[in-house]
This record gives C-alpha cells, structure tokens and sequence, in this order.
C-alpha cells in the first residue's frame, strides 16, 4: 500500500536557483526560503558551499545563509563537494549536510572535475568529518536512470556508488534521475536491486527530474515500493548547469495535488505555496512549468 505520510525534500532553492541564467539577489533567495516555510515545507534545501566559479547563482551561501536562521523547525541541508565546503557550512552552524555523488564517468568529471573513484575519496572524509559534528548527511547519486553521455546506465554501477555512499556513513540516499529519463518500471527496478544489496528503502529518497513528463509516474511507483522521502521544486525550477538536457525538477505544487488527492499527508498548504512560485516566477521573469502552479494561479 501507499504511505500515509510523505516527508518533501525541497530544492528549489538550491537545485533550482543554481540553474538560473542570473543569479536573484540574496534578499530574495531568503524571502524564497521563508515564504517555502510558511507554506508548511519542513526540509528546505538552501544553497551550496560549492566553488563560486562553478555555480556563481549561489555564490552568496555566506550571505544567505545566516538570513535564515530565524527559521523555526524546518532542516536547512546545504550542499558540500569537498573538505574546503564542509568547513565553510560548519562555520554557519549547518546541521544537515549532503554529497553528491555520479553512477557515471561522465558526469564525475563534468560535475566534480573527479573520477567517480576520486570523487568517493574526496567525500569521505567529508562524511566522517561532518558526522563526527553532529550533523546528518545525505548522498546525493546522480544519473542512476541515464546519462547524457552515457545512455543508459546498468543498474550494478548505480549499486556500486550507492553502497559505497551507505558505507562511508550517509545517512540518507537521494537517487537522482538528472536528466529525466527514468521510467515507473526501472525506478521499481532499482530500489529493489538496492534492497538485495542491503540498502533498505527507509533510506532511500528519489530525486526525479520532469524532461519526459515521467516524474510522478516514477513518484508513485517509488511510492508503491515504500519509499517515504520524495524531492521536488517549488514551481517545477531546476536543472543542473553540468549536465546536458537537464531541466525542472517535478514541481513541488504537482507532487502536493498528487498525494494530497490519494489521502497521504504533506504539512504542506497548497494555496501559499502556489502563491510563492507565482511570486518568484515575477522574480525570475517567466511563468512557472508547473502545471498545478498555472491551473490555480489567475494569469
Ligand atoms: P576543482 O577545480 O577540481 O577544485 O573543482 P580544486 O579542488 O582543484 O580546488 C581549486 C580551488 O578552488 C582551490 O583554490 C580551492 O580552495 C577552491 P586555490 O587554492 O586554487 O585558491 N575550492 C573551493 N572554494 C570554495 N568552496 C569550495 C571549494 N572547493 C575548492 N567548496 C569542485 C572541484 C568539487 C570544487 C568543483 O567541481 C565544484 O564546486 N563542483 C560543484 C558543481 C555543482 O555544484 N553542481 C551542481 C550540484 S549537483 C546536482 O545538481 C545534481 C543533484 O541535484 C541530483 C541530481 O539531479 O542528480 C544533486
Ligand atoms: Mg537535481
């Protein structure tokens, strides 16, 4: 059966702003992130402690950070590359800290300028050491579906990376499908495989991105598998500047229609959250890609 409750791992903040041609003023990004906890999300990806020449959108992690400590009762996880970012988020008090990790080669070395091998080392002592701080950590695989150099991409090379991440000590998985080719039956598919392998689906998030129209599809086959923890983005904003062919995440207000109408609770109010994506689609200078954002916000 279904899960009675769905805890929603916000991105649009991070996955989605990091996206963005300009990068929004640092006011804004917080306003975004207090208006996203009004609407009743409980876990807020803020920003990344990432090399400001990678993603300038959100070189400002040091501004924006700070400004949302007023925040009551809702997780802030940042997202962390290496040693020189884990200090930089602990310097701030972060809490909750996530890698990220590729199945493939390809998006290694266009992501992280590493070998997959070479990126798992960098992330070890970076889990151990933010652990060892009292902070949760979560992994981050991207391309468990397909790559955009790659093509498909065999399900023992995402069980690989995934084991090493739970033995390093993450606490939680995301799976990602970064360029949105994942399909219900794979999905299925892959968080069996990662049951066999000792992964147990309490663990497991899944991170799904919309290309084909797939996301929900693949929410509710994750749903159906037991998976508890889903990722989405407020208004459907996302991508990732590495990554060919990569566009929004399942929009957070489609999610919300989605499982508000099978009876599963979110904490989530719809209203307000449409609202704050119709407010930041003013910022951005676009309508959202939501379909449940247009169907219930007036032109
Ligand atoms: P690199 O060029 O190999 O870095 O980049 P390096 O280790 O050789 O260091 C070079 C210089 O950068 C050094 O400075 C470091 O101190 C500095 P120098 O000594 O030359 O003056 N540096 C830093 N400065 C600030 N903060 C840092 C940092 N690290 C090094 N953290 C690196 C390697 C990993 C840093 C780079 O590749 C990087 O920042 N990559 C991040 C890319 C990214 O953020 N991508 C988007 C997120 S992933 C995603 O969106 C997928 C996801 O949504 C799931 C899905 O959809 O699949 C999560
Ligand atoms: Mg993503």
């Amino acid at each position: 059966g279904l899960p009675t409750r769905v805890r929603i791992h916000e991105v649009g903040a991070r996955d989605g702003l990091q996206n963005e041609k300009t990068a929004l003023p640092t006011e804004v990004k917080a306003e975004f992130v207090h208006r996203l906890a009004r609407a009743g999300l409980t876990t807020i990806e803020a920003t990344s402690f990432v090399h400001p020449k990678w993603v300038p959108q959100l070189a400002d992690a040091e501004a924006l950070f700070p400004l949302l400590q007023d925040i009551e009762g809702v997780h802030l996880p940042v997202l962390v590359p290496n040693e020189r970012g884990l200090d930089r988020a602990l310097a701030l008090g972060a809490t909750r800290i996530a890698v990220f990790a590729s199945a493939t080669e390809s998006f290694a070395k266009a992501n992280l300028n590493r070998t997959v091998a070479e990126s798992l080392a960098m992330f070890e002592p970076v889990v151990a050491r933010a652990k060892e701080a009292g902070a949760q950590v979560r992994g981050y695989l991207s391309m468990c579906f397909g790559d955009p150099w790659e093509g498909p991409v065999p399900v023992h090379q995402v069980v690989a990376v995934a084991t090493a991440l739970r033995d390093m000590g993450c606490d939680e998985l995301s799976l990602g499908d970064t360029i949105g080719v994942a399909t219900p039956g794979h999905v299925q598919a892959l968080l069996a495989r990662l049951n066999e392998e000792g992964v147990p689906t309490h663990t497991i998030g899944v991170h799904f991105h919309d290309t084909y129209g797939q996301a929900l599809a693949n929410t509710l086959a994750a749903l159906q598998h037991g998976v508890t923890t889903v990722d989405a983005s407020a208004g459907g904003l996302g991508g990732c500047p590495y990554a060919k062919s990569a566009t929004g995440n399942l929009a957070t207000e489609d999610l919300v229609w989605m499982l508000h109408g099978l009876g599963i609770e979110t904490g989530v109010d719809l209203g307000r959250l449409t609202a704050t994506s119709a407010w930041m689609a003013g910022h951005l200078g676009r309508p959202s890609p939501s379909r449940t954002v247009r169907a219930l916000v007036p032109e």
